[in-house]
């Protein structure tokens, strides 16, 4: 049995990387101006396998973000180095910010924020990302989390599991139905 021939091995795996071996890293990609693909790296912070979802930290002003607003559904693609598999996971991407309404969204922005370093959290205090570089004054830290800092929640549509076996390579695709359950299927790879 491979260990991407089922939906509770691939949770366990990207899990066993989060809680074990931090940081899991996926590239991610998005759509600018309907028709460049752009894609970047970003840090996996959190899988909840109970409904699939994933989230990802960032800057509301970062290009990533209005780009996913405009066309919500991109890929996330994750190599597990060590394991030698690839998970290519079709995502729904819904941001989660600062809303005085939502005391939920407060809580799990302020969470998140509170796990970020002094260093990655003083990008959000810096000229939007992308600018054009200008030197200005540093300012003292500050620990306050800005309006800036942002959530990208995925909840994932489908996986696509790639294993580069050393004697075989194999590959399944796993696909959650509009009610919610999953199907998988053996691929060529
Ligand atoms: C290893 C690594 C991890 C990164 N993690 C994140 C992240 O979790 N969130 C994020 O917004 N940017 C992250 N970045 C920076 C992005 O790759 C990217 O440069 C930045 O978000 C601007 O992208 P955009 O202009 O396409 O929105 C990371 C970069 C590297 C190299």
């Amino acid at each position: 049995m491979s260990s991407i021939s089922s939906l509770s091995r691939i949770q366990h795996l990207i899990l066993d990387v989060i809680d074990n071996a931090p940081p899991l890293l996926g590239a991610l990609a998005s759509i600018e101006q309907r028709d460049r693909a752009r894609v970047r790296m970003v840090v996996i912070r959190r899988f909840d396998a109970a409904d699939m979802s994933i989230a990802v930290s960032t800057d509301l002003r970062s290009r990533k973000v209005s780009q996913l607003h405009q066309h919500p559904s991109s890929e996330l693609c994750i190599w597990l180095g060590e394991r030698r598999i690839s998970l290519r996971l079709l995502v729904r991407w819904s941001i989660v910010q600062s809303d005085p309404a939502s005391p939920s969204a407060l809580a799990v922005l302020e969470e998140f924020w509170q796990r970020h370093s002094p260093a990655s959290q003083a990008i959000f205090f810096m000229s939007p990302p992308g600018e054009r570089y200008r030197r200005i004054r540093r300012q003292r830290p500050q620990r306050k989390r800005p309006e800036t800092f942002a959530i990208l929640l995925g909840v994932i549509q489908e996986i696509d599991a790639l294993q580069i076996g050393r004697s075989r390579h194999v590959r399944w695709n796993y696909t959650r139905s509009a009610t919610g359950k999953w199907t998988k299927s053996r691929m060529n790879p």
